[in-house]
Formats: C-alpha cells, structure tokens, sequence
C-alpha cells in the first residue's frame, strides 16, 4: 500500500509528523505538498492532488491535513470514487475503515496533536473493511 499525503500551511506540521510515522512502519508515501508552515496556500490545491492520485491508484490510501481536517475532506470528496473521512477520535478512526472503507483520511494540525493522529492511524491501519451491508451502501454513494 502506498500513501498519498498533503497539507496546507496549517497541515504541515502535522503531516512532517505524519511522515516520521510512515517512515517508522515502512510504508511508501509520496508528498505533495505544501513544503513549509511559512507560506500561506489554499488547502483544496493540495486536497485535489491528493484525491486525484489516490483515485487512480486502488493500492493507496491519501492522507490530509489542514487546520480543522474539515476543508481536506470537503474538497477531496468532489474527486470521484473518494471517500474521505474527517478522523478525530480511536472510534471514528475504526469505522472509517471498518464501514465506510474511506481512502483518503483528513486531520487538523490545529485541533490534534501528533501523538492522538499517530494512534488514530494505528486503528485505522490494523482494522480490515468489513463490505457486506457497508459494500452495498459504497455502491449507493457510488450511484448518487
Ligand atoms: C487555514 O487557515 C484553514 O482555514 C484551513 O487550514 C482549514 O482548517 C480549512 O478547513
């Protein structure tokens, strides 16, 4: 599995703390943007780039970060075949794999810290998607 990430100006820190968890569990990430906190950019820059390469890629999961996490999510799921999920606590973490089988997950770099993002991602890393009944409400959002 590859990962996807990206961040706006608010992200970036988080997402840098983000990548040292990556780099800690050896999973592959591509960074997209933004390369520094200093420089104020527009979050759905970075939110369209990151959906978009996750889309095309069914091995990869996004990950984003803006200040809230709200803004990411909005604007990655106008990208066809996305499902972003705004994380922010151990439980939404789980279902979000578990129900929704989200590919791209968004946190904020201004309402969580690095160590609450980090056990977030190890529930949603270690919990399979179950389909069944979640499967076939996948496919109704997928027809909407
Ligand atoms: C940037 O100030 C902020 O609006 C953005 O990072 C994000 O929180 C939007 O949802």
């Amino acid at each position: 599995m590859k990962v996807y990430i990206g961040s706006d100006h608010a992200g970036f820190d988080l997402k840098e703390s983000i990548k040292n968890y990556l780099k800690e569990k050896k999973i592959e990430f591509v960074d997209l943007g933004t390369d520094s906190a200093a420089r104020s950019v527009d979050y759905p820059d970075y939110a369209k780039k990151v959906a978009e390469e996750t889309a095309k890629d069914p091995d990869s999961i996004g990950i984003l970060a803006c200040g809230t996490g709200i803004g990411m999510s909005i604007a990655a799921n106008k990208v066809k075949g996305i499902r972003a999920a705004l994380i922010y606590d151990e439980y939404t973490a789980e279902v979000a794999k578990k129900h929704n089988n989200a590919n791209v997950i968004t946190f904020g770099g201004r309402t969580m810290t690095p160590l609450e993002v980090e056990r977030y991602l190890d529930n949603f890393l270690n919990t399979e998607f179950e389909g069944g009944r979640h499967q076939h409400r996948i496919d109704e959002i997928n027809n909407i």
